[in-house]
């Protein structure tokens, strides 16, 4: 790509990141997403730092204004009334200040900061703004180990696919045939309005995550009682990379900062993390998998989740035999890295989770592929982003068989991934 063909991409994603900018948050987009969404806030203030770095510290500040009292940041900030998105606030009924969701979402807000830290231009803002951070993260960080590692196992679960931000991937299929659907309220959904239905999650998984939702309500939103009591408890392992990477991060932004009583417990944590993990790891695959841990099995589904540790520091063969999988995974999908194997029987191209790519996925893996010392492969996940956004626009997901744009159009986050993609080139 030439210098100016990747000018003029820049400056069409800083038109994205501002037009669903609310000042002080940022929208996923417009229509279907009206409020704040955490993991895609974290990612989105990357692209925001590269036009304002003040801005993009408020970004997180503001999601980090609504951290429960017990530590549990929110997956959604409902800032301002809106019908456009369903399940909104009268259905989660947290009673927070500020109506926000009960569930969490993969806890990239470390991984976030200390970027945007090591690269601020303004050292002097960055360390301050960090400073106050730091020790939300912190309770953040220890929140998921109290309340989602019950037996100190090293691996936290999740209690609610919408949790892994992966909502309706192939993972979750087995574990919610247990989930039952009696006693779900009516409801109409919202999403369809805005996208094709065949490119959304079907209406009985609807039904599930609804009933989850009315389930933790019922149990007043107790995080001590919620994991223990949830019929869906997964161990995703890259829902577990995400915090092991972020837990890593926020050790050396606090031993940066002088903190060395959050340097240490978190890289206490990421280091217990990384060893548990071992235990998902799949030689058939050539990937982690997810962990039921109701029946105690690994699940058999070779979804992106398990391609996402690279992420993290595991152990180099691993990051090895990782390369070499989505190396594969380039001979089967046109657009890598697609967010099922194509193989698999229940792979649907276009249906969001179940087949089609995510930039914010691709971002991450390429991330550690390059660390991990997989150059080569980290610049082909990142050629087949930016031919993406070439050739399909800021699309929320993509067809990995055609690269058709699919969901939601001018996406924030995946504008916010390009200008990253681009500026490493
Ligand atoms: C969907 C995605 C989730 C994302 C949210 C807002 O629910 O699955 O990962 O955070 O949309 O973009």
């Amino acid at each position: 790509m030439t210098a100016s063909a990747a000018k003029d991409i820049i400056a069409r994603a800083v038109e994205v990141l501002k037009e669903n900018d609310h000042g002080d948050y940022t929208i996923p987009t417009k229509g279907l997403y009206p409020f704040q969404w955490n993991w895609d806030s974290c990612l989105t203030a990357l692209g925001l730092a590269h036009y304002d770095e003040a801005r993009a510290w408020t970004e997180i500040e503001t999601l980090f204004a609504h951290q429960w009292p017990d530590g549990m940041v929110p997956h959604i900030v409902f800032h301002v009334w809106n019908d456009g998105y369903f399940p909104g606030p009268e259905v989660w009924r947290t009673g927070r200040p500020t109506a926000t969701s009960g569930i969490t979402q993969p806890a990239v807000a470390g991984f976030a900061v200390r970027r945007l830290f090591d690269r601020a231009r303004d050292r002097k803002l960055a360390a301050e703004r960090a400073c106050k951070l730091l020790p939300k993260i912190d309770a953040w960080h220890r929140w998921f180990y109290e309340n989602r590692d019950p037996n100190g196992e090293g691996l936290v679960a999740i209690i609610h696919p919408w949790e892994s931000g992966r909502d309706n991937s192939i993972d979750w299929d087995q574990a919610f045939d247990r989930v039952p659907t009696e006693g779900v309220e009516p409801y109409i959904r919202r999403d369809i309005l805005h996208a094709d239905p065949a490119h959304r999650p079907t209406q009985a998984q609807y039904d599930r995550y609804l009933w989850l939702v009315q389930h933790f309500r019922g149990l007043g939103w107790d995080n001590a009682l919620l994991h223990d009591a949830s019929p869906f408890q997964i161990v995703d392992p890259g829902f577990n990379a995400i915090l092991i990477r972020a837990a890593a991060d926020l050790a050396d932004l606090a031993e940066a900062l002088g903190d060395t009583g959050i340097a240490k417990a978190n890289r206490a944590r990421a280091e217990k993390s990384i060893a548990a993990m071992e235990r998902l790891w799949s030689e058939a695959h050539g990937q982690y998998l997810c962990l039921d841990r109701l029946t105690g099995k690994l699940v058999d589904s070779a979804s992106v989740g398990g391609v996402l540790p690279a992420f993290a520091a595991i152990p180099q063969a691993r990051a090895a035999a990782i390369a070499a999988t989505v190396e594969r995974l380039a001979g089967k999908a046109r657009h890598i890295v697609p967010s099922h194997d194509p193989d698999d029987p229940r792979f649907d191209a276009k249906r969001y989770w179940r087949g089609p790519v995510w930039l914010v996925v691709n971002y991450m893996i390429a991330d550690g592929l390059l660390t991990a010392g997989h150059a080569e492969v980290a610049r082909r996940i990142t050629r087949s982003s930016l031919d993406l956004i070439t050739e399909s626009g800021f699309a929320e997901y993509y067809d990995s068989l055609t690269g058709e744009p699919l969901g939601g159009g001018r996406f924030t986050w995946t504008a916010a991934m390009v200008i990253e993609f681009l500026r490493g080139m």
